[in-house]
């Protein structure tokens, strides 16, 4: 394993990705609980992060002195390595030129951690402070034109320090940097590949429920999916799996997630799909206000829950689809500011009669989970999926929901799904989708007039879902998606594209 030390910093998840890039295990843990963590787990060797404060600052975030008298290899990157020079006799100040963004570095390709790296190598800076002066012992071993040490090192005592950041892309070298860390210095062999990590955890999960009874709430969505197949392949018919068609789900959802978890499908394990269309639009009958469209449905799911939950009475284990980077922002993993407090952690079901919790993904990110998903050979179209709200289309449609709006968005997004697919921008966006405004407008079909609803087509590109941007898409796709959607969707005779960014919109529309 590789401790990744969280000293606040934003790419702090990437750099735990990078390192499992490199077929090696890694985690993040928050500096406040590093040496506890690093004393139980041993790790082969240890990162700090970046981090947004001044190392010589009274409250800055720290770590004993100790970390660096236990013979564990430790890279310090930014805020990391200026921390290291600090607790060493170094100095950091204010940097006369702070630099930031792709930056020409020198480096000495005869350190571990350079070698096979070009002697002039662009690499990513985001730094007000600067390392004026290594701390004794070390020797510098990059520089660019404004940063006299840009890397630093002691060998002999492992330890590396690094001012630019090695795990963003735009360090051209960066995974090169990271390799030799874990590899040259740290004497990982690269054993942590997808396929072990899922029979392991197959196993370990037989080895846990026993002969007890599981369940799993089964959204349809990638991690819920994924953590069902897992289940499925390690207990089986101890495994129920419900799954709530609340009718608001995208055209054909509800028949793909039944015929992969349904009897035809190739899982041995109890699947119960309740049809609970008809109550959700009752429900919702009338209902404009978008957080009353929420609460309703939130409620109206665990109760439909519930119900299922009392004809199978009490079990012994419940699943739940949470992911690392949920661990993360909910403050359980690192020290990245509490972003939000993810319903999957914490928040517990309390109208579920069960013992313990099973979270068989807790330590994978998504695109980790996507590819536990393939090794457990789920189809594409389930572990490509994007992420969906709970909510639904209700909030994707604007104002009183009816069965003949989510007809509408259902078609139009399909449409637009579809060719965006075909014209391969899947890949380049973080969320597309249509919505159904509630505007009405004038327009003319063959020789009629029409007074018909407008549909807003909505692409973004993100990283973490807390900012986006819209997405810059070819005008012909757009205006190919324009004219299926009036020719093919009954009452739609206006298409809009959104070109909103997050902030000031939201993703979603409501
Ligand atoms: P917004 O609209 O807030 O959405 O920019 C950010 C991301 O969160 C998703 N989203 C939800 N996911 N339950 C969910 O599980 C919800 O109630 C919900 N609301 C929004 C949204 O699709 C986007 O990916």
């Amino acid at each position: 394993t590789i401790l990744v030390v969280d000293f606040g910093g934003q790419y702090n998840q990437l750099i735990a990705r990078r390192v499992r890039e490199c077929h090696v295990y890694s985690e993040i843990v928050s500096y406040t609980k590093a040496m506890e963590a690093i004393r139980e787990k041993k790790p082969a060797g240890i990162i700090f992060t970046g981090g947004p404060n001044s190392v010589y600052l009274e409250d800055s975030p720290s770590i004993s002195t100790e970390v660096f008298e236990l013979g564990i290899p430790v890279l310090g990157i930014c805020y990391g390595s200026q921390l290291m020079m600090h607790l060493l006799g170094g100095h950091v100040c204010v940097a006369p030129e702070r630099e930031y963004g792709k930056t020409e570095v020198n480096v000495d390709t005869k350190s571990k951690l350079f070698q096979g790296v070009s002697e002039k190598t662009i690499c990513w800076m985001s730094h007000n402070d600067y390392i004026e002066k290594a701390a004794p012992g070390f020797t510098i071993s990059a520089y660019t034109t404004n940063c006299p040490v840009a890397a630093m090192e002691w060998p002999e005592r492992n330890l590396y320090a690094v001012q630019f950041h090695p795990e963003v892309l735009h360090t051209q070298e960066g995974t090169k940097m990271l390799s030799n860390f874990v590899y040259n210095v740290c004497g990982c062999k690269g054993e942590w590949t997808m396929d072990s990590f899922v029979e392991k955890s197959i196993e370990a999960i037989r080895a846990k429920v026993g002969d007890g009874k599981v369940l799993c709430a089964l959204s349809g969505g990638v991690d819920s999916s994924v953590a069902a197949v897992m289940l499925a392949k390690a207990v089986g018919k101890q495994l129920t799996c419900v799954f709530v068609d609340h009718g608001l789900l995208r055209k054909n959802e509800s028949e793909e997630v039944c015929s992969v978890f349904g009897p035809e499908g190739p899982y041995d394990l109890n699947f119960i799909c309740v049809d609970a269309r008809q109550r959700f639009y009752d429900k919702l009958k009338g209902v404009e206000e978008p957080e009353k469209k929420r609460k309703i449905i939130g409620e109206e799911f665990i109760r439909v829950f519930e119900e299922e939950a009392k004809k199978i009475g009490t079990v012994d284990f419940l699943v739940q689809g949470t992911i690392y980077p949920d661990v993360v922002e909910s403050g359980a993993g690192g020290e990245s500011t509490v972003i939000k407090s993810h319903h999957n952690v914490g928040g517990l079901p309390d109208y579920v009669d069960f013992k313990e919790i099973i979270e068989p993904l807790r330590d994978l990110f998504k695109d980790e989970v996507r590819n536990a998903g393939r090794q457990l050979g789920i189809p594409e179209y389930l572990v490509s999926r994007q992420p969906f709200p709970g909510p639904g289309l209700a909030i994707r449609i604007i104002g009183e929901v009816t069965e003949e709006k989510i007809k509408m968005v259902q078609d139009a997004d399909a449409i637009w799904r579809e060719e965006i697919a075909a014209a391969g921008e899947d890949k380049n966006l973080g969320q597309y989708f249509a919505a159904l405004t509630n505007m009405r407008s004038v327009g003319v079909m063959g020789d009629e007039r029409t007074y018909d609803y407008a549909v807003a087509l909505r692409a973004v590109t993100t990283t973490d879902f807390m900012t986006a941007e819209p997405a810059y898409l070819p005008w012909d796709l757009i205006a190919k998606v324009t004219s299926r959607i009036v020719n093919e969707v009954p009452h739609i005779n206006r298409v809009m594209y959104d070109c909103t960014g997050k902030p000031p919109a939201t993703i979603e529309f409501e």
